[in-house]
């Protein structure tokens, strides 16, 4: 690795913010997607990992509804993007989980989909193309609550402040 992309992953570690959020029921699943809406802009990208029926979907559909005007947010299952126009950008929501290989996401439109706001499900599928500010949300299953280990890099730490519980 060269020096200097050594010194701007050591940068963006050091700027890193981590921490794990308790969602007691599809409603604090949909309350955590709403605050997340509102700190949003253009060029954002957003990893919703996790196993089947982790919430992936239940907290893109709450960002989608906080930004929209879309009446439903069909899940993007087989089409495996969905677009939307909130105010300031265009929210795509992408569900990749039938993408066979990385560099098909292109066919979907990803890289003008990066102008706008970019919600991911099954981000695995394209790992090596995700910006290195991609806030990654990490949901869990906890019993038959949720957990969601939200970590992102760059000015997240600041944008984020208000729903870290540390
Ligand atoms: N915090 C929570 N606690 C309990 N159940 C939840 C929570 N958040 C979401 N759920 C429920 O989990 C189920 C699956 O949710 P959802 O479809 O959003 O998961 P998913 O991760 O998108 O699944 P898939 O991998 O199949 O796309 C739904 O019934 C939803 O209401
Ligand atoms: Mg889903």
């Amino acid at each position: 690795m060269r020096p200097y992309c050594a010194a701007i992953r050591r940068a963006y570690f050091l700027a890193m913010v981590e921490f794990t959020l308790a969602l007691g029921d599809p409603a604090a699943t949909a309350q955590f997607g709403r605050a997340l809406a509102a700190r949003l802009r253009a060029g954002d990208v957003v990893a919703l990992s996790g196993p089947l029926g982790a919430g992936k979907t239940t907290l893109a559909r709450a960002i989608i509804g906080e930004l929209t005007t879309a009446s439903e947010a069909p899940s993007p299952t087989f089409t495996l993007v969905e677009t939307y126009e909130a105010k300031d950008f265009a929210l795509h929501h992408f569900d990749l989980y039938r993408l066979e290989k990385a560099d098909d996401v292109f066919e979907l439109g990803y890289e003008d989909a990066l102008d706008g706001v970019c919600l991911i499900e099954w981000p695995e599928r394209i790992e090596r193309l995700l910006p290195a500010d991609t806030l990654v949300i990490r949901l869990a299953m906890d019993g038959a609550a949720r957990r969601a280990l939200v970590r992102g890099a760059g000015d997240w730490r600041q944008r984020l402040a208000g729903l870290n519980p540390a």
